[in-house]
This record gives C-alpha cells, structure tokens and sequence, in this order.
C-alpha cells in the first residue's frame, strides 16, 4: 500500500529509561501534524525493543498482530504489517536517551532506507555521550564544569584515578553522574568524601560504566535554547530559564505535573551572559552539525559565569517541554516547525 499522503512513522517509547516521556511527548507531536497533510502511524517500541502498531496513551499492551519490522521493498523503506508493506516516506523517532538518541534507532532507520527527524547516527552518539561532548565544547573555547571521566573495568582510567584526581583538581563538594544517560537518573551531589562511594555506585548502577566526577556548580540559573535547523534556516531562539529551589532539578521535578521548577522570562538573564551563551550555541550548532532540533543548556553560576552543560538532540516534547515553549516565544509555531523538519528529513 502507498499512501497519497506522505507517511510519517512516529516512533515512541522505547528500550530505555525514558519510555513515559516519550509517550508523553508522542501524544503532544500528533496533535502537531495535521492529519489532512500526512498519514501518521504511531510505532511503539517496547522495553524488548519491538515495534507495534499503537497509539500514544493506550495503555492496553500491544496486541500480536500490531506487530511491525522496518523492512526495504523495491528499494524503498517502510514497515511490514499483519496486512502487509507499508512504504514510509520518513520517521520521526522521538525517543529519548539510551536507544533513543544514542544512534541505535538512527541506524535501523537508516539500514532501511527510511529518512528522519532529527541527529543521524554520528551526532547522535556523540551529542550523548556528556564526556565526549565536552571535550569538543573545550576545544571550541566553550567553558564547561571541571570533570574527570571513570570507565568501569578499565586499569588506567577507573574509579580511584579519577577520584584523586577530582579530589586534587576540584574536590568536595562534587557531582556525580552517567556520562550517557539523561532526565537525571543515577545523578547526585556529593559533600565530603564519605558519601563519594554512595553517589559513584548509584551513576555506576544505573549506567553502561562511563561515569563523570564534575566540580559541584553553584547554580543561579539553568538556562536552555532551542536550535531550530533545517535546510538554509538556522534558529538558536532566545535563552528560558528554570528556576529551582529544591537542590537539583531531577527527573520527578522535571517530567510531574507540580514540579516546583518553571520557565522564567527571557527578560531574566542580562544581555551579556545571553550573549556568551548564544556564541557558545552557535559554535556548537555549526561544529557538530545539529540536524532539524536539540535544545543546548546551560549553568549561570553564582558568580554571574557561564558553563555549557550539555545538548539534548532529542528534547523533551511533551506540551510543557522547555523545547516547543522556547520555539512558540520566539514566534516560530511549533508545528511548522515540525512540518519543516519532516521535509527536510524527506528531501535529504
Ligand atoms: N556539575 C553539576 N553541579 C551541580 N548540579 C549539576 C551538575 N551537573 C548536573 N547538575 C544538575 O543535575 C541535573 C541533571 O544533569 P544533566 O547533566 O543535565 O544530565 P541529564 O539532564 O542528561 O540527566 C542538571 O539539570 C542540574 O540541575
Ligand atoms: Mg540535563
């Protein structure tokens, strides 16, 4: 079957931690795409890694025959169905963190043939890994905490080097989190040298063994862009911000309804610490190659200084997510926005 509307897979779910937010974000992005535009099937990918035919916020498990493989017919990609091949014209894979922005699901797509929204499978993994994005920012002049990076199992670069090393460099207090992980699971302050093993066990536990040590940020603010990219356009919006005066902003506080946390005006941040953040954001933008959308966030310290945290290539896009409000303030409409990422995903 082809269909005369353009057929756009959205994918959610997912293998990983952030399942419910992608469902979440699954129900707001349909509303964003007229259905007399295109034709929309909703493929939920379950914790086992299957597909199936099923709509965001049905919460009855998926029935056998909704099942669905990505799958190449006369050289075209798509998905095949319990009634047969269904051609698919792009994908929007909004999944986030592991099997979601890390490359995986990219590369499956991109194994049949079916173009997408969003990093491909080089920006993907790199924009996940905390650690490795870091190093970049470092070498584009863009500021950043002071971390060390533990690997699991490795002789030269394991826990105890890193932890003197943080200890002499930086040292207590500190903040300890997965390098590829996100929404703040296994995340946590460290004040002393007593609860160093406690925060270092709970990243370890959670993760794939890629554990960053950072100074703990005196935060004023967290402060967030949105990148808008498609061909010929480029749009890094104006910086919101998150207040938070609970400790730190984790994954309850992000993604529950009475959260505590909110976004502030624009007008909050001075124009010269927006400044040094939209220079870093542009750098990054250009350097790593940000495909249709991401969301940069930022740490203004205490002290008035700005230090890059890290880049979502697939923010949170439920209808509170920082990422379509940020879009929408700067008067770009968050689902022509979307329509604009699926043709640039399907021209490319
Ligand atoms: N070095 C740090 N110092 C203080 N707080 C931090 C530090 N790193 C992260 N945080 C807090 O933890 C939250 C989650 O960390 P983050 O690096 O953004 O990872 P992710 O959002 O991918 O889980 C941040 O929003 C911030 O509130
Ligand atoms: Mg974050």
């Amino acid at each position: 079957m082809k269909s005369t509307k353009p057929t756009v897979l959205l994918l959610y779910g997912g293998k990983g931690c952030e399942a419910d937010v992608s469902e979440k974000g699954a129900i707001y992005l349909r509303s964003l795409i007229p259905s007399d535009s295109y034709n929309l099937i909703p493929v939920f990918i379950d914790k086992g890694g299957g597909w199936f035919i099923k709509e965001p916020g049905n919460t009855a498990p998926p029935s056998p025959e909704s099942a669905v493989t990505p799958a190449i017919k006369g050289g075209l990609g798509g998905i095949i169905t319990s009634d047969g091949f269904l051609w698919a014209d792009c994908a929007f894979p909004l999944l986030h963190g592991d099997f979601g922005e890390d490359g995986v699901i990219q590369g499956a797509l991109a194994a049949a043939n079916i173009p997408y929204v969003g990093a491909d499978n080089y920006l993907g993994p790199l924009a996940m890994d905390k650690a490795y994005t870091k190093i970049i920012a470092e070498s584009l002049g863009v500021k950043c905490a002071k971390s060390v990076l533990a690997i699991r199992g490795s002789g030269l670069y394991g826990m105890d080097r890193a932890k003197r090393i943080a200890e002499e460099t930086f040292g207590y207090p500190m903040f300890i989190k997965p390098a590829r992980l996100g929404s703040s699971v296994g995340a946590s302050a460290v004040l002393s040298e007593e609860d160093f093993l406690r925060a270092y066990s709970a990243a370890d536990a959670v993760c794939d063994g890629r554990v960053l040590i950072e100074e703990l940020v005196d935060i004023a603010t967290e402060a967030e862009c949105a990148v808008f990219r498609v061909k010929n356009k480029e749009i890094i919006t104006d910086f919101g911000s998150i207040s938070c005066n609970f400790g730190f902003y984790d994954y309850e506080k992000k993604y529950s309804g009475e959260s505590g946390a909110s976004v502030s005006d624009f007008s909050d941040i001075d124009p010269r610490t927006k400044g040094i953040m939209r220079e870093y954001s542009s750098r990054l933008t250009d350097v790593l190659g940000i495909r249709h959308l991401a969301r940069i966030d930022f740490f203004i310290t205490k002290k008035g200084e700005v230090l890059f945290n890290e880049i979502n290539t697939m923010p949170g896009f439920t209808c509170g997510s920082l990422y379509p409000k940020l879009l929408e303030r700067a008067g770009i409409d968050p689902s022509w926005a979307v329509s604009q990422m699926l043709e640039d995903a399907r021209g490319s």
